[in-house]
């Protein structure tokens, strides 16, 4: 088949269940000729900002879920959230991801916002910023986008309400997240979703479905990655027969089937693959993802986010990760998009699209 011909669901689902290497070989090789035609052959950083553990959430495979008492509680001040916005800013990457646990109260809010106008005022409005901070009110939303915020991404987890509500307390609402999904998309954010992948009980036609449903809601940026049991959290603990190897590949699959479905969004190649395989990124790359968000979280915070056991980097600095993967991204024949914010060209579609229908009214 070319690239551009679309699988059956039982087709993709059958590429979701195969552990034939020389048979994926060929599928992520077409995965990634859909990328090359697609989004080019440039891969764009997202420095990520991972400011604080503190979440009131308690999602049941996350180590930093509320319950969880052998995780020390830290918060980074301004000062240092915009000391790595600005180092980010002179190593030209494009654009930052600022993350950290969900809160959802009016000083957060506001903190936000002034963090916002604050690290826009200090780079000159060059860098991108990216929100991932959970759950919020429209309002929050749209005063955040004014503060010049202008990706948001929010994992869905996975689209199965049953799946979801087997992994989360039962007060964690699935149809909310997917409003707070419609709202952003509504309001003009360029939209980011995700769900993890090989989650216990989930099957390849959920998979599939996954895929279906970042197709009707029209997302722009896609970041997936392996589920990894953590031992401090209840859906770790009953995790009894981890297979990383067969958990990559099975994220590696998906990534290609998505590039292959969605064709002009953004893919991150997450960190977790890395956890699974010290080239996990890479191969990443090369089915079908073109984002890396290198870590800048400052060195002595990092092992306060651990979602999952064995995430990488935890010795290391931001420019060490930098380095790091600049060498991983040119093994693959890859350069990265120094100096641009590498908007998904999905989201300039669309925008364009939305413009001209205004223009034309
Ligand atoms: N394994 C993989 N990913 C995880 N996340 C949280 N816990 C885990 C885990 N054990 C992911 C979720 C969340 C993102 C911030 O981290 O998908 O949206
Ligand atoms: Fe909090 Fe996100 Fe972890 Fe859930 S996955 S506990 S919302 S940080
Ligand atoms: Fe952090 Fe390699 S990506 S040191």
């Amino acid at each position: 088949m070319t690239p551009m011909q679309a699988y059956t669901d039982t087709e993709m689902a059958n590429w979701l269940e195969s552990t034939d290497p020389a048979q994926l070989a060929t599928l992520y090789q077409k995965a990634y000729a859909v990328k090359q035609q697609f989004v080019g052959n440039k891969v764009y950083y997202r420095g990520l900002i991972e400011f604080s553990n503190v979440c009131q959430k308690n999602c049941l495979y996350c180590g930093i879920r509320r319950g969880n008492t052998n995780v020390e509680r830290y918060e980074m001040n301004d000062t240092e959230i915009l000391e790595a916005a600005c180092w980010a800013h002179q190593q030209r990457y494009g654009s930052i991801v600022l993350q950290g646990g969900e809160r959802e109260t009016p000083a957060f809010t506001k903190r936000i916002e002034d963090l916002l106008n604050q690290i826009h005022a200090k780079t000159n409005n060059e860098l991108g910023i990216t929100l991932s901070l959970g759950e919020q009110s429209e309002s929050t939303y749209r005063r955040w986008l004014a503060a010049g915020a202008k990706r948001y991404l929010l994992r869905i987890e996975t689209s199965n309400p049953d799946l979801y509500s087997s992994i989360h307390p039962s007060d964690h609402d699935f149809d909310r997240r997917v409003a707070c999904l419609k709202t952003l998309h509504n309001l003009g954010w360029q939209t980011g979703t995700g769900v993890m992948i090989g989650l216990p009980g989930q099957t390849a036609m959920d998979l599939v479905k996954d895929i279906h449903f970042f197709k009707k809601l029209d997302v722009d940026m896609i970041g997936m990655g392996p589920y990894i049991p953590h031992n401090d959290t209840p859906l770790g603990q009953k995790v009894s027969n981890f297979d990383g190897a067969r958990q990559l590949q099975r994220a590696l699959t998906m990534i290609a089937l998505t590039r292959m479905q969605l064709r002009d969004v953004n893919i991150a190649a997450a960190t977790a693959l890395q956890a699974l395989n010290p080239q996990g990124r890479e191969r990443g790359i090369e089915a079908g993802a073109n984002i890396i968000m290198p870590n800048l979280t400052e060195t002595r915070y990092r092992t306060g986010y651990q979602l999952y056991n064995g995430k990488p980097c935890m010795d290391e600095n931001a420019g060490m990760c930098r380095f790091c993967l600049e060498g991983r991204i040119a093994s693959v024949g890859e350069s990265v998009g120094y100096g641009e914010q590498g908007d998904a060209p999905h989201f300039l579609r669309r925008i364009q699209h939305t413009q001209g229908n205004h223009s034309a009214a």
